[in-house]
Order: structure tokens, then sequence, then C-alpha cells
């Protein structure tokens, strides 16, 4: 019989309301990984995939998450066995792969490019089923990833060209190129399952580093349709793609002391639970995308208007669930009234729909737990005297979170200090800036903030203020990582290194210096060795 049900509720599809052109195909039990250049068959334990996507039963209104498929729990010995393939193919810098002319490199890369494109459709619609992320973002995270290849091929090109001259300093001679460092661990967030993960692993690869990639916790179906184009692309054992539990896989990968490179996107308790168990830390270096807790800073002298606009998009694309979103508004409290009435009504049309539904804004959760969690947090804030301000906000139903406003927040309150991760806005008024600017300083976090304000004086002072505090200050504009020439960093709890195609390129490499007195003998020598063309290094070839 059936049963009423909420108007959230009533949202989730029944299988029959699902279009052909986006519904999944079969489920996928995937068995394969890649490890030495094979795709190999895990015997072993398999981990369900369930979409955030539930059907709703047409007799029952029952809600059930969709089951894509499943996917291989690979234990510590399989890990080791890609471990050991990387280690064979780096063979101690001598393998193929770290000694191959960049130009070659580049032309494995591309082929594994045209592969790539061809999975297009099949990707895009994982993403939609596997973390809910709807048709237009999903299109646009495999797209920027493709496009972030091509500016990779390009700037390693043009990196290239630059090294391909000698340096002529204080009576020496030098010629410097950057080499890689060795075997990577490469590990992507869920959020960005396809995109952040390759602003890694394609640098690590593309400078001669061999890999092991463990794709992350959802957003794992959708790496399958890629595997065969990573093992027919690069040498067996450049590129290893391993399976399962984090503690069961990569902590003993981590205990073997051979990871020289960790590329980790997650959070900062689970980097630094990682990065203790290696044994020489001195040599592992380390790039990291880490927990984040942006605020934007919304001053009297702003456009209210736009301000309300921008921090919603800031605030609530793909659920809040970026690491760049903002998280945190600060509104003076001169205007703190209008623009919580005005921000409650801007949330509250945002469209709670479908991945594949035209105009979907707020879409399902994937982390299992997460309504509750942000339920929590949300109740832990009321408890203490904020009010949801927006109707309806922070209704449940299943995977599907309506987007609270909340306010006022205030210090003592979770929500003012945890990273919520979700469709969740707090909102603090100030009377003061230097609150917001102890907030700034003593976060743990320091990723980016975002000022709105018109008057040149206040925003001018506040940009020094915050340049020593957070890795990118934006004005009147939400937090964002785009475009990816830009660096992508940040302080303390929420980063190490950076990250934008150029500085990769140097992350995932160290620079080799061959020097020589500059006297005749020497550059005769010099000359004679450019000339046979006996060292690859020395090559002064013009990369086209
Ligand atoms: O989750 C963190 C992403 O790097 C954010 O990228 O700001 O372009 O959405 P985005």
């Amino acid at each position: 019989m059936n049963q009423t049900i909420s108007p959230l509720a009533g949202l989730f599809p029944n299988r029959a309301d699902i279009p052909a052109e986006f519904a999944p195909g079969e489920p996928v039990f995937q068995r394969e990984y890649l490890i030495g250049g094979e795709l190999k068959c895990w015997q072993g334990e398999l981990a369900p995939v369930l979409s955030p996507v539930c059907l709703r039963d047409e007799n029952t209104n029952e809600l059930t998450p969709y089951v894509l498929g499943a996917t291989p729990l690979l234990d510590g010995t399989a890990a080791l066995s890609a471990l050991d393939a990387a280690l064979k193919a780096y063979d101690l810098g001598r393998g193929e792969w770290p000694t191959l002319p960049v130009l070659e490199r580049v032309l494995h890369v591309e082929k594994f490019l045209q592969a790539m494109l061809e999975t297009r459709s099949e990707v895009i619609k994982l993403l939609m089923w596997e973390i809910g992320k709807n048709e237009a973002d999903a299109t646009k995270e495999f797209d920027r990833t493709c496009d972030y290849i091509r500016d990779t091929i390009h700037a390693l090109k043009q990196q290239d060209r630059n090294a391909a001259h000698f340096i002529v300093e204080q009576g020496t001679i030098g010629k410097i190129r950057r080499v890689p460092v060795g075997v990577a661990l490469c590990m992507g967030p869920f959020n960005y399952p396809l995109n952040e993960t390759f602003t890694t692993l394609i640098p690590a690869l593309i400078m001669g580093n061999t890999v092991i990639f463990k794709p992350a916790k959802y957003g794992v179906l959708l790496i399958q349709p890629l595997l065969q184009a990573f093992a027919d692309s690069f040498p067996p054992g450049v590129i290893n793609i391993i399976y399962g539990r984090g503690r069961e896989t990569v902590g003993v990968l981590m205990e073997s002391g051979n990871i020289d490179l960790f590329a980790f996107i997650g959070t900062n308790k689970g980097a630094s639970d990682l990065k203790k168990l290696h044994p020489k830390p001195h040599r592992l270096r380390a790039v990291l995308g880490l927990d984040a807790k942006n605020p934007a800073i919304i001053l009297p002298c702003c456009d209210l208007n736009a301000t309300v606009k921008e921090a919603v998009s800031g605030a609530l694309s793909f659920n809040g669930q970026r690491c760049t979103a903002l998280k945190i508004l600060f509104v003076h409290q001169s205007i703190a009234d209008e623009f919580v009435q005005k921000l409650a009504q801007e949330v509250n049309t945002l469209k709670l729909a479908m991945p594949w539904q035209a105009g979907a804004q707020i879409t399902p959760l994937p982390e299992p737990g997460k309504t509750a969690a942000l339920t929590a947090l949300l109740q832990d804030a009321t408890a203490k005297g904020a009010q949801v301000m927006n109707q309806g906000g922070g209704e449940v139903a299943a995977s599907l979170f309506k987007p609270a406003v909340l306010y006022p927040v205030t210090n003592g309150m979770r929500l003012y200090q945890e990273e919520q991760f979700g469709p969740l806005v707090p909102v603090v008024p100030f009377s003061d800036i230097s609150e917001v600017i102890d907030y700034v300083i003593h976060s743990d976090f320091g990723q980016q903030l975002s000022i709105f304000g018109r008057e040149a004086q206040q925003v001018g002072e506040l940009v020094d203020i915050f340049a020593n505090q957070v890795g990118r200050i934006n004005i009147n504009s939400q937090c964002q990582r785009s475009p990816d020439s830009f660096p992508f960093t940040g302080r303390k709890d929420s980063a190490e290194g950076t990250l934008s195609v150029e500085d990769a390129l140097l992350q995932f490499s160290i620079p080799t210096l061959v020097a020589a007195k500059q006297t005749d003998a020497q550059i005769a020598l010099l000359k004679q060795m450019i000339l046979k063309r006996s060292s690859g290094f020395l090559a002064t070839d013009f990369l086209f």
C-alpha cells in the first residue's frame, strides 16, 4: 500500500522515471585491477557500490539506494605487488620510463588522452550516479580534466624548451633539467574523483615517476572504463591501479619506505596518519590538498544582491561538497538581517533534483551517514541559539538534505570551526572587523577567503592583512580553484605544496644540474657530447 511521503522523498525516482539515456546499465561487478601492465582479476571480497540516488518503490514508496555494482577489496599483499611493479618500472631511476626523452613520455600521455576521450559519456554518467554530481558539473569535471592534461603537456614542453640551453655563472657552465623523484602514490577525493586525482596523477607520470593510484572512497567505478586505456598507453608498471580499504592497502605501502612521493587529497588527519607510517619521512615528498573552512567576509559597502548570489553559489555548488566552498559567512551586523533574509530566499530557489534532471542544483549526498552528521551540526547550532532561516532548511529524506541557513552562528557552536562539507550555511554577524581577523589568524585552516565590498581603502587593507594567512584572496567572488593555471595551495592544515598546471610539474620532479668549469678543454668536451648526442640530458634540441 502506498504510504504518504514527504515532498523531499517524492523527488526520488521510480525505476520508470529514469530517462533511458541516463539510466545506468547492468550493475558492474568489477574484479579487474591494474598491475605491471596487466589487468588482473581479483578473486577475493568486493565492496558494494551504492548510488546516493535511491529508487522509490512504486507500491510502498520505500527508498533504497540504487545498486551500481562492486569494486575489488584488495589486501596488503596485492597492494605490495603494485609497489613491486612500480619499483621495477622505475628501476632506481634506470627504468625505461624515467629515462625516456620528454617528447616520448608526452606521446604516451597523448595516447592515453585519446583513449580517455572515448570513455567520456560513460565516465560522466558514472560521476552522476556514483557521487550525485549534476550533469552539467559532471560534464565540466570530465572536460576540465582533459584540458588539464593538454595544458600539462603544453607546460612541460615549454619547461623543456627553457631547459634546452646552458647557463654560465662565475666561470661555471651549467645545465639544469628536472628529473623524476621515484615511486608516487596518488589518492584523490570523492568530490572530484576524476579531476583532482588526475591533477596529481598526470604530472607525476609525465615527469617520469612510476605511480600507484588508489581511487577515492566513492567515485570508484568511474575509473574502470579507463583501466584498459591506462594499460595500453604506458609501459608495464608505470601506472598501477589498486582498490580497497586505505588502512589495508596504503598502510603497507607507506610502511615499506619505498614511496617517494605522496599525493593525497583528503583530510589532514588521514594525511598525517599515513605520513607517519613512512620509516624515513625525510625521503617522502608530500603534495597534499586538505581540509578548509573558507570564510566570506561581507562588508557594509558590498553590493548586497550580487553578494548574496555569489555566496549561495560559493557555499552550495555541488551541495557544498567542494574543498573550496564558502563554509562560513561573516556579515557586518549593520546589514546582517537584510543579508540573511535575502540569502534564505535565494537558497530556497535552489532546485533539489536528481543529477540528470535539468537545472538540478542540490542532489543526493554520496557519503553514508552524511545527512545524520549534518543534522547533528544543525541541532548543535540551534540548541546554542541559532535559527534555521529558510523554510524547510535541514529537512532530510534518505540521502537528500535541504540546505539550511543558520543564523546567528557564534563561537562555541561546532559549525563555527568544523568543516561541514555539505549544504549548511552558517552566518556569523560581526560588529568589529578584528573579530573576523582573529578568526582567520587563529583558524587551523588557511586555504582561501572571499572579501565582499566596494570601498577600495577597506578592501585593500584587508587584502594586506590576509595575504600572509591564506593561499588565495577572492574579491567579490567565491573561493575556487580555477583557473588551473593559477597556484592552488593553502597554509596550516589546508595543504602542503602548490598545484597549478606548472607548479605540479615542479612538485613531481627535482632539478638536477650538470656543471663544468668554463675552460677550453671542458667546453670542447661539452661540444663533443652535444654533437655526438652521447647524452640526452645535455641535448639542446628544441621541443616543437
Ligand atoms: O574540492 C576542491 C576542488 O579543488 C575545488 O575546485 O573550486 O574549481 O570547484 P573548484
